[in-house]
């Protein structure tokens, strides 16, 4: 099967600006990223505040153009594509945000905000549009009559429920949600992922979940896309990557969520602070925090590769853990000068 979005080494470059007398610094948010979502199927992208999965949503939203790569939307080009196609690419894809409060216009009523795309991208009459937003309504369990209300009528979920209805009045083929459920409570949370988990199975909608959550991700996806600076660290199906991690840095975030690993899973203490996007860590970006990390790691870096059958990891020791498991490590020991890629720490 064709799958709704396909992006290749997908790129995203910003600049930061150092005042008068200095040439703009380049940081570097999205290093590179591929992935396929095919209909009806969810990708989550995990990975600490800052890893890129933000400026992803937006590249893959038609947001903001990437500085390279590929991506291929419903069948076309997204990036190069002329004016004409953009319009029904842009229906094709839309987006769910954080903060329902923000995301919906105080003085519109609901109607008028599930009408306005409508109104602009098709031929409707005004009785029709009404009654395909209490159809909406419906569909994504609140009562058609709310139509008539503000959003500060609403509670945190049900302002959520408001705007997937309004994300899917163009029958797009892919949603983008950007931390859809991270500012509502927990009891709501599961409501509203219920609600998308019906909602795609109903349409066969294609889902780019972005999450920080674990357990929010393990109850959604289906495929799993690991970010950390602006990499991938590993991606697959949701049971291999939860289940058996190939990837330290997988296996330290799964260690970090309670109740979401294997019930053995290691912890794996991390050395140091984040590094700054803007100075990245040589060889494999991880390496500055690796417990694992041996000379090699800070030389070469690493590329995504198929280990263990239908999972991708970009770590030079991935087959090693997932042989063996992750070994004890002292977190604080530092780096023998001499470590090699031969004589590492490593099981086996
Ligand atoms: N418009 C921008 N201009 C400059 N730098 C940016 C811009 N947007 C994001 N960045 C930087 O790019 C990197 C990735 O940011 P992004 O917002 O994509 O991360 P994130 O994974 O969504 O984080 P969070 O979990 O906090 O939402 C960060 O270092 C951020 O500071
Ligand atoms: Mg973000």
């Amino acid at each position: 099967m064709k799958p709704v979005v396909q992006a290749n080494g997908l790129r995203q470059v910003y600049k930061i600006r150092r005042g008068m007398f200095r040439e703009p610094a380049q940081l570097q948010a999205v290093g590179g990223v591929s992935f396929a979502i095919e209909a009806g199927k969810t990708l989550a992208v995990v990975g600490e505040s800052g890893c890129g999965k933000s400026t992803l949503a937006r590249m893959v939203s038609l947001i903001e153009k990437p500085v390279g790569g590929e991506l291929i939307l419903d069948g076309t080009d997204a990036v190069h594509t002329p004016m004409a196609d953009r319009r029904r690419l842009r229906q094709a894809v839309q987006l769910v945000f954080q903060n329902p409060y923000g995301s919906l216009n105080p003085r519109k009523k609901i109607s008028a905000v599930l009408e306005a795309p409508l109104e602009i991208n098709t031929s409707l009459s005004k009785a029709e549009r009404a009654e395909r937003a209490r159809a909406m309504l419906a569909q994504v369990g609140l009562r058609p009559e709310y139509a008539n209300r503000y959003p500060h009528m609403f509670s945190g979920g049900q302002r959520q429920r408001i705007a997937i209805a309004r994300a899917l009045m163009l029958n797009p083929k892919l949603l983008v949600a950007d931390e859809p459920v991270s500012a509502l409570d927990v009891s709501i949370q599961a409501q509203v992922l219920n609600l998308l988990a019906d909602l795609q199975q109903q349409f066969r909608l294609a889902y780019l979940f972005i999450s920080h959550d674990l357990s929010v991700v393990r109850h959604i996806a289906h495929e799993v896309l690991v970010m950390y600076l602006g990499h991938v660290m590993e991606q697959g199906p949701k049971a291999e990557i939860f289940e058996r991690p190939a990837h330290p840095y997988t296996q330290a975030l799964l260690a970090s969520t309670p109740g979401v690993g294997p019930r053995d899973t290691k912890r794996i203490v991390l050395r140091g602070e984040l590094p700054s996007p803007l100075n990245p860590p040589s060889g494999c970006v991880f390496s500055s925090r690796c417990p694992y990390a041996v000379e090699r790691c800070r030389a070469e870096r690493p590329l995504e590769r198929v280990v263990g059958g239908t999972r991708l990891a970009a770590c030079h020791f991935s087959e090693q853990f997932l042989d063996s498991g992750f070994p004890d490590v002292r977190a604080a020991a530092p780096l023998p000068a001499s470590a090699t890629a031969d004589n590492a720490v490593l099981p086996g």
